[in-house]
């Protein structure tokens, strides 16, 4: 039967995953962080002394990873690697494995998997463009570079982790236009996605909004 899918995608620092989340949690549907697969390569990678920009290693990689996610932790090889993925090296190095044809590809068949019943919602890049392209609602959710610099920045400094705004923002800026300009599969808002432009919304509204959409 049909398996409905709600896609979210959209730039860095987003609030996505957040959204994604809440409307998970509320539909009672599984989520995906695919984000967070890519993170995962790039951790895996480094640890093994495989180059980023080996597209075809890391493709090889990938195909021997043990990833699994529970209670909204995720694990690698049945180590909880959480904290380490959410590092802004790991996003770096995630925006960089991710140009990789070879890796996105091996990575599609893992991301399917997620689709169980009730229900999915799938946070990323190219939920809607390439991996669940028949997606009953499609989110485009962004937000200026500006407010999702300060929302990092807040992120960050309620973990107590030292941080400069200025600094956030060009990293965001950047890791922005390596995932629109990249060949595969780039950031984009999909033709039949709805924009939902969130710099003066606040998470609660947000999530109203796709719940809304989604019924
Ligand atoms: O969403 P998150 O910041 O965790 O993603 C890290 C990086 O992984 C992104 O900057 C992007 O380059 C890549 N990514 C992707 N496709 C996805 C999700 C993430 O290319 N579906």
């Amino acid at each position: 039967q049909h398996i409905p899918v709600i896609a979210i995608d959209g730039p860095s620092a987003s609030g996505k995953g957040t959204v994604a989340q809440l409307v998970a949690k509320k539909l009672g549907y599984h989520y995906l962080d695919s984000g967070a697969l890519y993170r995962i390569v790039a951790l895996a990678a480094k640890a093994q002394n495989i180059s980023w920009q080996d597209g075809l290693s890391l493709a090889d990689l990938a195909s021997k990873l043990n990833i699994s996610f529970k209670d909204g932790e995720i694990y690698l090889n049945e180590q909880n690697v959480s904290e380490e993925v959410r590092t802004e090296e790991m996003g770096k190095g995630a925006s960089q494995v991710a140009v990789h044809p070879a890796l996105r590809l091996e990575l599609v068949s893992l991301q399917h998997s997620f689709r169980k019943a009730p229900g999915l919602v799938a946070d990323g890049r190219d939920m809607a463009t390439v991996i669940f392209p028949d997606a009953n609602t499609k989110i485009y959710l962004t937000a200026t570079a500006e407010v999702r610099a300060e929302r990092r920045y807040k992120q960050l400094m309620s973990k107590g982790i030292h941080a400069n705004l200025a600094d956030i923002l060009l990293d965001l800026q950047q890791r922005d236009a390596r995932d629109q300009q990249r060949t595969v599969a780039p950031l984009q808002q999909a033709k039949d996605a709805i924009l939902l432009e969130t710099s003066d919304l606040s998470i609660e509204q947000a999530v109203r909004f796709v719940l809304d959409q989604s019924n």
